[in-house]
């Protein structure tokens, strides 16, 4: 199966590129832009990654990320990211970058996405990886914050596919954000939200009815409501599934206990992805992995979810055929 896993061409579509900020990778930028960090060893740096909750990871995401201040270290944290891409048969990535845990220490907007978008140019062109990206809205922050950096991204409106929500869902309901949203989809962005990670499910429905958005970024707590799980099927919207996110964040107490099954035989479209792989012991590919091994899935499962990342990805249809035929003829040799 790991190798099956491994070989299988698939698309990452909930991936927060500061999230795959590896140690090592942090110790070289913070050394080269002599800033001091709270950590003497890539180890004590894997060691501090215990979380009780989100709020917990977040506080030390949000501290890496400070050390990254010049378009060359966005480049080298996204490039880096594409290349596993490539090594793990991630044909397709939709990259989230959060602006304002940069722009807020005094990084410009533009240093940001020339930078990341630069590194996806490159792995178009040099590994045969296609991205999308997605920026995403704080939800700790005001919306009139958000409004400040949907206004930054506007010379920027070529290179970015969407808008997201992340960071401390509970306390920040997505209603917060309806005008910042309704002027995002204005601007012509795909609105997308973190929903039901650790929000209840009437944040999922207000993620669905106020803000609109087309994919739903974790959805674990839909299943607290048998209307919404039907409601999300008519729609034909997926689910953004991170299963090492879950264990790490404690959304899920042990993989064995993952919902994604369930949400499989409920009509529900999940696909599998790593969210902060970094932080959560795995890439995506390990994601599908241990999944795999936790729930026993077969390989048909494992077909659908990879079908579904391309489906329910935000490229266009002559791409997305592409992509799909690819997957079936991978099916059907193996
Ligand atoms: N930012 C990065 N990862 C996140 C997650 N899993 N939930 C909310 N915000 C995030
Ligand atoms: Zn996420």
């Amino acid at each position: 199966m790991k190798n099956f896993i491994e070989n299988l061409p698939k698309a990452e579509l909930h991936l927060h590129i500061e999230g795959t900020f590896e140690p090592e990778l942090m110790f070289e930028i913070a050394k080269r832009n002599a800033i001091e960090i709270p950590f003497k060893s890539v180890e004590e740096i894997r060691n501090a990654y215990q979380f009780d909750c989100l709020q917990d990871f977040l506080d030390i995401y949000y501290q890496g990320a400070g050390v990254l201040i010049h378009e060359q270290d966005f480049y080298d944290l996204t490039w880096s990211y594409l290349q596993k891409c490539a090594d793990q048969n991630v044909r397709h990535t939709e990259i989230m970058f959060d602006p304002q845990t940069h722009t807020e220490r005094g990084v410009s907007f533009e240093t940001v996405i020339n930078g990341i978008s630069k590194a996806c140019k490159d792995a178009q062109e040099k590994l045969g990886v296609s991205s999308l990206l997605i920026m995403s809205y704080l939800r700790h922050l005001s919306e009139e914050e958000a409004f400040k950096t949907l206004e930054q991204s506007l010379p920027f409106k070529h290179l970015i596919k969407a808008v997201g929500l992340d960071s401390s869902e509970k306390g920040n309901p997505p209603s917060k954000f309806k005008k910042v949203f309704e002027a995002s989809v204005k601007e012509g962005y795909i609105p997308l939200a973190h929903a039901g990670e650790e929000g209840d499910a009437d944040y999922v429905w207000e993620a669905l009815d106020v803000l609109k958005i087309v994919r739903i970024d974790h959805g674990n707590n839909c299943l607290q409501d048998e209307e919404l799980v039907n409601e999300i099927v008519k729609r034909d919207m997926a689910l953004t599934v991170c299963p090492l996110s879950n264990t790490a964040l404690q959304v899920v107490k042990d993989l064995k206990d993952h919902p994604l099954k369930k949400m499989m035989a409920l009509g529900l479209k999940a696909t599998i992805n790593s969210d902060d792989p970094a932080y959560f012991g795995g890439q995506v590919n390990q994601n599908y992995i241990d999944t795999q091994a936790a729930l026993d899935l077969t390989k048909d499962e494992l077909i659908e979810l990879a079908r579904n990342s391309f489906q329910y990805s935000l490229l266009e249809d002559g791409k997305k055929t592409l992509l799909l035929n690819e997957l079936e003829a991978y099916a059907k040799e193996n």
